[in-house]
């Protein structure tokens, strides 16, 4: 399939990129998306899988988590530039509070370019996939599916990305990019902190180094501890497939509540803030996950079937 060949493409020129770039600002960290895309993955309904995999390339081998990470790995590139709004909302400073009218736009106000606005669209666009009989897969089939395939791998890690609390940030520090300070002995912007150090930190420290070992624990605790809140995070009121709005209030509360407190220009973070704050990435890796799957379990699924049936 030509499109999957320029997707494998783009993914390896902008890796390489990336690679050579030290100290590119890079969205909620691969791990990050990794983990929220592998939770919802373990919650999808047969129908739902054999949809996602029927439009995923098929280098992907039905594995959405391997290409999780693409709008990011492709931000950089000339054509794709108008993206890079969609991954976050930028707020008014100290307000911790969201409005789709008032903050939904890009730096140049193009109303609906932000994170919510690319989720609602992404998943509008996805209520017209429809399974394509095997035998009769046209050019025009192709074509829309092609689109689709985007339209997925953006909506799987546009809804990782507005869980992460500084996603939702302050207008002025970019979400808490500017805020230079140190973690631990090493100096880093908090926004960084929060895509990636939260989780690398706790990876080698408690889960021997292994994402998929944080990943499953993740799982456990929704299994085990967490159904009935589960079930709740995945509800949208009024029968809509997503509800982002939700979402970005959520995370913007979590900004301010946690994220920016204590976190000012110039402090040291080092173990209170860590423990006191990872019981939070934890969560909203977990609600990521759950999210995404019951969004994308409405739009191809049997939606009869509760998705933490185990
Ligand atoms: N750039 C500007 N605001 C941002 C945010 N909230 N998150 C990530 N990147 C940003
Ligand atoms: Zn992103
Ligand atoms: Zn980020």
């Amino acid at each position: 399939m030509a499109g999957a060949k320029f997707l494998a493409l783009l993914a390896l020129v902008a890796f390489v990129f990336v690679a050579l770039v030290p100290g590119t600002v890079v969205a909620w960290g691969a791990d990050g998306h990794h983990s929220t895309c592998l939770l919802a993955e373990s919650m999808l309904e047969p129908a739902t899988v054999k949809a996602v995999r029927s439009l995923l390339p098929e280098y992907a081998n039905g594995s959405l988590a391997s290409l999780c990470t693409w709008p990011d790995d492709i931000k950089w590139m000339y054509k794709w530039h108008w993206t890079h709004a969609i991954h976050y909302i930028d707020t008014p400073d100290f307000l911790c509070r969201y409005n789709y009218d008032r903050d939904c736009h890009d730096a140049d106000g193009r109303q609906d370019y932000c994170a919510s606005g690319a989720i609602n669209n992404y998943t509008s666009q996805l209520t017209k996939f429809e399974l394509p009989p095997p035998n009769l897969i046209t050019t025009k089939v192709r074509e829309t599916q092609y689109n689709l395939t985007e339209a997925l791998l953006f909506l799987a890690h546009i809804v990782g990305d507005i869980h992460q609390p500084l996603h939702v940030g302050f207008t002025n520090d970019a979400g808490g990019n500017t805020i230079i300070l140190h973690w631990y002995r090493r100096k880093a912007n908090l926004h960084h902190v929060w895509d990636n150090e939260f989780i690398n930190r706790a990876k080698d420290l408690y889960y021997n180094g292994s994402l998929a070992i944080m990943t499953t624990a993740i799982l456990n605790n929704i299994t085990d501890n967490w159904v009935g809140e589960a079930k709740l995070w995945s509800e949208c009121s009024d029968g809509a497939i997503a509800c982002p709005d939700v979402y970005a209030t959520e995370s913007i509360r979590l900004a301010c509540q946690y994220a920016y407190r204590n976190a000012t220009p110039g402090s040291t973070l080092g173990d209170d803030y860590f423990l006191s704050r990872l019981p939070i990435v934890e969560a909203r890796l977990a609600q990521g996950g759950v999210r995404l799957a019951a969004i994308l379990n409405r739009l191809f699924g049997n939606s009869s079937q509760p998705i933490l049936s185990h």
